[in-house]
């Protein structure tokens, strides 16, 4: 089995959005990944609905929508609207995590819940059934091309194990300075799903990165 990899579009070339989806398009990457940012919750702001139709007019990949926004049931119906098929809040903006994930699965989305590198993944076991999705944050969030924090594994290993004792199907994504140097690593501590923004947009050859991503065996993993 191999890992899925998300593409991020943060690292794109904005003025030049359709042909670098259209190239993420042709490689084997599995979802397109998209930051929302609101320069409140982050101390950045990305973009809005309006560009994320424009990016799934043109991608052939599901969209994996990463709020960065406080707030973030405000805008879940309008994200899924231009076409997200994963939406991910963050645990640190939401005060009723149960009812936001169950809101997102709502409207057909699949739930995800994000957490800062400073969350412990303890905070995620009365969610461990609900989210189909477990996204690490492996930098402060609100800029691409930082570097990874290592401690990150321990979080992704101690997670993996609290969703096997659950029997949860739920996926780990991890997110924030994945690369070649670091992806095996991860896959092995239990990683699902790699969020690659500038290891892939500014490689020389992005499709070759993300085809030596999903060359990463994942049963290798013991428990
Ligand atoms: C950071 C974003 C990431 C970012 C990753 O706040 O959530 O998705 O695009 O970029 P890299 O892979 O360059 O660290
Ligand atoms: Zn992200």
């Amino acid at each position: 089995m191999s890992p899925l990899v998300a593409p991020s579009a943060l690292a794109a070339d904005f003025g030049n959005l359709q042909r670098d989806i259209e190239m993420i398009n042709q490689s084997d990457s599995d979802w397109l990944h998209i930051d929302i940012m609101d320069g409140v919750f982050v101390p950045n702001i990305s973009y809005g609905p309006a560009i994320v139709k424009e990016m799934g007019k043109y991608s052939t990949k599901p969209l994996d929508v990463h709020l960065m926004i406080i707030d973030p049931d405000r805008y879940i119906p309008t994200f899924r609207e231009v076409g997200a098929e994963n939406i991910s809040v963050h645990i640190e903006a939401c005060n009723h995590l149960h009812r936001t994930l169950q809101f997102i699965k709502d409207t057909g989305a699949k739930a995800g819940v994000a957490l800062n590198p400073h969350t412990s993944v303890s905070q995620l076991e009365n969610v461990l059934e609900m989210a189909d999705i477990f996204l690490i944050m492996s930098v402060n969030p609100g800029f691409g091309g930082q570097k990874f924090i290592y401690q990150t594994l321990e979080k992704v290993r101690k997670l993996k194990e609290m969703i096997i004792v659950k029997n949860s199907s739920a996926l780990i994504e991890v997110d924030g300075g994945v690369g070649l140097q670091n992806a095996e690593a991860l896959v092995h501590a239990g990683v699902d799903i790699l969020v690659a923004g500038s290891s892939v947009f500014k490689a020389e050859n992005p499709a070759e990165v993300v085809k030596r991503m999903k060359s990463i065996e994942t049963n290798t993993f013991v428990g």
